[in-house]
């Protein structure tokens, strides 16, 4: 049975790995939008990298949408310093010909959501969580119609990225961070300590460029431009890929290892604000809000990552 999803994305090199491994698999989803917000660059951009994304994987019967151009009480927080300038450095694509829809990102996933069945519909978020957070907000009956929430978000063993008590996705926007995860939607989170366990070694850069097709030889440019940042921070001989692991997990849940717990964020300290503070060791009575996935088979990771794209133009 196919799954139905929407993916709310800031494309960057990593999100468009993740948006191309759901493409190339039309027996497990259908994808029924992608959804662009400020994140790794603004809304703009982001929204012509999944228009370029959505070209390259030949699938362009997808609608793309553009949701909010800013979080939703913070200043922009860019991460072009990791991705560069547009977001999607690496690969000499063609700009897109295919448009973005009119309808506004957040009235679509709303629309979405009221039409179809309830608890038919996963939510698969790579990106800061404005998007979602203000569909709620505009539309709260809509979250006990998700089937899940399965976000690329937080960290607690590895702590943070974008300061060092909290990882981008959750930092750009702490507060639609916080509205979603105590909507009462089932949520899946894989935080840092999974994306930091599959590195992109050289040998597995390789082997997405020897797959032959356009998305392969794009993906391996991508991930050497992206990869450079994080080389050099983490003195490592791979960087960690972290938005593919939502529709990995998805597809294959048996390749990730994680526990039921609580996970509240931090929106006040200066110091850690954006924290995702993780009841791992089930400390408190607080609520279990969340499946914190926390290590993931690498290896078959990369096996999946280059089995579907081997399936791209
Ligand atoms: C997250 O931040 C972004 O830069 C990546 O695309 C990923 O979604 C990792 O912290
Ligand atoms: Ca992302």
């Amino acid at each position: 049975m196919t799954r139905k999803i929407i993916i709310d994305t800031d494309p960057g090199q990593d999100d468009a790995v993740a948006i191309l491994l759901a493409l190339a698999s039309p027996e497990d989803f259908d994808v029924l939008g992608i959804v662009a917000v400020n994140g790794n660059v603004g809304l703009a951009q982001n929204a012509k990298n999944a228009l370029t994304v959505v070209e390259l994987s030949g699938r362009t019967d997808i609608p793309v949408y553009a949701g909010c151009e800013r979080p939703m009480r913070r200043p922009l927080v860019s991460g072009a310093h990791v991705h560069g300038p547009t977001g999607l450095d690496g690969p000499d694509l063609p700009d897109p010909t295919i448009r973005l829809q009119e309808q506004h990102g957040v009235d679509f996933i709303i629309e979405t959501l009221r039409r179809e069945e309830p608890g038919t519909v996963t939510l698969c978020t790579l990106g800061p969580l404005t998007n979602i957070a203000m569909a709620l907000v505009k539309a709260p009956d809509i979250a006990a119609r998700v089937r899940e929430l399965v976000m690329m978000g937080g960290a607690y063993f590895e702590v943070g990225n974008i300061t060092p008590a909290a990882e981008f996705n959750i930092y750009v926007d702490p507060e639609a961070a916080d509205i979603v995860l105590t909507s009462g939607i089932p949520i899946v989170m894989i935080p840092l300590d999974v994306t930091h366990g599959v590195l992109s070694f050289q040998d597995r850069l390789d082997g997405f460029a020897g797959l032959g097709n356009k998305a392969g030889k794009a993906v391996a440019e991508m991930l050497t431009f992206s990869q450079r940042f994080d080389l050099d921070k983490y003195g490592s001989e791979g960087a960690p890929l972290h938005d593919p692991c939502v529709i990995a997990w998805l597809l294959k849940p048996g390749l990730f290892e994680g526990r039921q717990i609580n996970v509240t964020i931090e929106t006040a300290s200066e110091l850690t604000l954006g924290m995702t503070v993780a009841d791992y060791w089930r400390i408190t009575d607080r609520p279990k809000n969340v499946l914190y996935l926390r290590s993931a088979d690498d290896k078959g990771f990369y096996a999946l990552l280059n089995e579907r794209l081997a399936r791209l133009p």
